[in-house]
């Protein structure tokens, strides 16, 4: 019967695979070969990743660009560089990826971790507002799944501080806030390109831009072995505790194909994040994504809640949903202040980070996904809501 749910034996919606995401070509292959032959497979010893920083920075129109092996690893050089260390208190959100957070421990620093706002799960400034103390030396604004945080609200809770305002923008490349590329407006603005994000560099890597020539200089320091500036011959000369955090010229060959691909990449996801919105806004029960005022989403992934009046729980519903051939899952069911890594850190309540973690849900818009596929998705979803709600309501 067309609607018995697959997960109790009906026939599913999809039998077939959903469009890979990242979509590389003999372009990325032979780019990337062209290195290999080379020998120039470092950034000590050929210009392949100088050329991407300078390419990702004016794409920006930002003046420096520091390319690093990982998003993780950018946000580790961004607290390094501005001496955040022991005793310091970093304001992250409480719903985000861990990545966002961790970097802080790795300083030695302590977490503080702030709510999010209902509709855009970006840190929420009155939140932070009520965490802020005489140690609060950054505040870790995260463009959650391509939405930007509402940084001017973070910028004058901030600036009179004199707080740094670290940019996360591992999931939003491209997204705008009011007309600014996100990353452009903090003191660092840090990327990821690991395989899935919206762009790559052959499946790991990150970056950190920013205006202030000190602190790159200081960044470029911290992600090669605090090295001092290398002219000529090098000294082995080294001034502070640094890391290999380099990213290889591999990376960066095939970052550079990808890049030069970010604005068809951005209008395609949008165009699909706009075609899903328009067929699932009319089902009782799901929110698609909130756009705020001012803002230009990059959807990174499409994030939906799944409200509690609709009386259906989220994981029998994401189980039902996959079960028809649809690719699904539930966004961040565990909020950072509940993760056993952070169990020494004392946090204060985050209500809005804890009732998201049992509402939202993942769906796809990468830029090789057809409408055909998303009519799939809207199929699907209907298919398994109206399901869910007869037995709830039997
Ligand atoms: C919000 C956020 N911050 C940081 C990171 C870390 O990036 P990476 O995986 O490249 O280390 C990610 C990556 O998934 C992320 O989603």
């Amino acid at each position: 019967m067309a609607d018995t749910l697959a997960i109790n034996g009906g026939q599913k919606i999809r039998e077939t695979a959903f469009p890979p995401w990242p979509a590389l070509d003999d372009r990325d292959v032979d780019a990337v070969s062209a290195v290999l032959r080379s020998g120039g497979l470092t950034q000590l010893t050929a210009g392949t990743v100088a050329e991407f920083e300078n390419e990702f920075a004016s794409w920006h129109g930002a003046k420096h660009a520091i390319a690093t092996s990982s998003g993780t690893t950018a946000i580790h050089i961004a607290l390094a560089a501005l001496d955040i260390g022991t005793g310091d208190e970093v304001i992250v959100p409480a719903h985000t990826f861990i990545a966002s957070a961790t970097p802080v421990l790795h300083q030695n620093a302590t977490p503080v971790f702030a709510d999010v706002d209902e509709h855009t799960f970006c840190i929420s400034p009155e939140s932070v507002e009520e965490r802020v103390t005489s140690r609060t030396k950054a505040i870790i604004a995260v463009h959650l799944n391509g939405h930007p945080a509402h940084l001017k609200a973070l910028q004058e809770i901030a600036e009179p501080r004199g707080i740094a305002l670290i940019e996360d923008a591992a999931q939003a490349h491209g997204a705008l806030y009011r007309d600014h590329k996100v990353g452009t407006v903090g003191a660092a603005g840090c990327f990821s390109f690991w395989e899935d994000k919206i762009m790559t560099t052959g499946g790991e890597g990150g970056c950190v831009i920013t205006e202030d020539d000190a602190l790159a200089q200081r960044m470029r320091r911290v992600r090669h072995h605090g090295e001092g500036p290398i002219e000529g011959e090098r000294a082995y000369y080294h001034l502070e505790l640094g890391y290999n955090y380099r990213m290889t010229s591999m990376q960066a060959a095939t970052g550079l194909v990808q890049l030069r691909q970010l604005d068809d990449y951005l209008e395609a996801r949008r165009r699909n994040a706009a075609y899903l919105t328009e067929r699932l806004g009319d089902i009782a029960g799901i929110d698609p994504p909130f756009v705020d005022e001012f803002t230009v989403h990059s959807y990174y992934k499409y994030i939906c809640r799944l409200r509690p009046e609709a009386g259906i729980d989220i994981a029998d519903f994401v189980r039902a949903v996959a079960a028809e051939g649809i690719p699904i899952s539930r966004r961040y069911p565990t909020p950072l202040s509940e993760q056993p890594v952070f169990r020494d850190v004392e946090a204060a309540p985050c209500p809005t980070a804890d009732h998201l973690a049992n509402e939202l849900f993942t769906l796809l818009v990468h830029p090789t996904i057809t409408n055909s596929d998303l009519d799939d998705v809207v199929q699907a979803i209907k298919k398994v809501v109206s399901a869910l709600r007869k037995l709830g309501s039997e």
